[in-house]
């Protein structure tokens, strides 16, 4: 298919996250395609499942660097000449120089495990559990000079439920990470989201729906 969106997937591990685009991409109807997955860390798995997709992989570590700006530079150098058009974050664990964030404006999205603004940062699920939150999920937002925070473009929220440890909350979280971020790509990829401002208006129709938790 002519025209898909090409995106490079910044990791720094695991990649389930990454393992969700790579499936969706396979369907050729679907309107992005990875052409790099660029990993800080050489041990990233997250290598190994592109690598098994037969995507590109490059690794730049942040330790070969002076600085964060060169090291971003070399970054941005890997994905451009793969003529990336969006960067996706998947689990990257380092924090990006404001060039960076100020180049790939409105072209580079996240997912955080957390329903934004609320909790940004790191152990999302323990904080939630020790607020004592009802619903809890993650977001997916275009990235902005401050960490956690741009533009919101999806969200899915799931319940806390009485006997979860940080572990079960993440894993019923994760469950809903690996369906939210494939469905805003697509969106983004069909041209359906627009910033305005530092609002996201969506094209589309959501469905009507309230999650309440507990149910009564
Ligand atoms: C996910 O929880 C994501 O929301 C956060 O980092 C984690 C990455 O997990 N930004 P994976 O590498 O995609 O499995």
């Amino acid at each position: 298919m002519a025209g898909r969106l090409k995106v490079g997937v910044l990791i720094s591990g695991r990649g389930s996250n990454l393992q969700a685009l790579i499936d969706a991409a396979k369907d050729p109807s679907y309107p992005a395609e990875i052409v790099l997955v660029l990993s800080n860390k050489p041990d990233a798995k997250g290598l190994e499942r592109a690598a098994g997709a037969g995507i590109a992989t490059a690794v730049i570590s942040h330790k070969d660097f002076a600085d964060r700006k060169s090291f971003d530079g070399a970054m941005t150098e890997a994905l451009e000449s793969a003529g990336v058009e969006l960067i996706c974050l998947a689990g990257f664990m380092r924090l990006l120089s404001a060039e960076f964030v100020e180049h790939w404006r409105d072209r580079m999205i996240n997912i955080h495990p957390s329903l934004l603004p609320l909790l940004p940062g790191l152990d999302t699920h323990e904080r939630a559990l020790e607020m004592g939150l009802r619903l809890h999920g993650c977001s997916v937002h275009f990235v902005r000079q401050e960490m956690d925070s741009g533009p919101l473009i999806g969200q899915a929220a799931v319940p806390v439920l009485p006997d979860d440890d940080a572990e079960s909350l993440a894993a019923r979280v994760l469950e809903a990470e690996h369906r939210l971020y494939p469905a805003c790509l697509k969106l983004l990829a069909e041209g359906r989201v627009k910033v305005e401002g530092e609002r996201c208006r969506v094209e589309g129709t959501p469905s009507a729906q309230a999650l309440v938790n507990p149910l009564a």
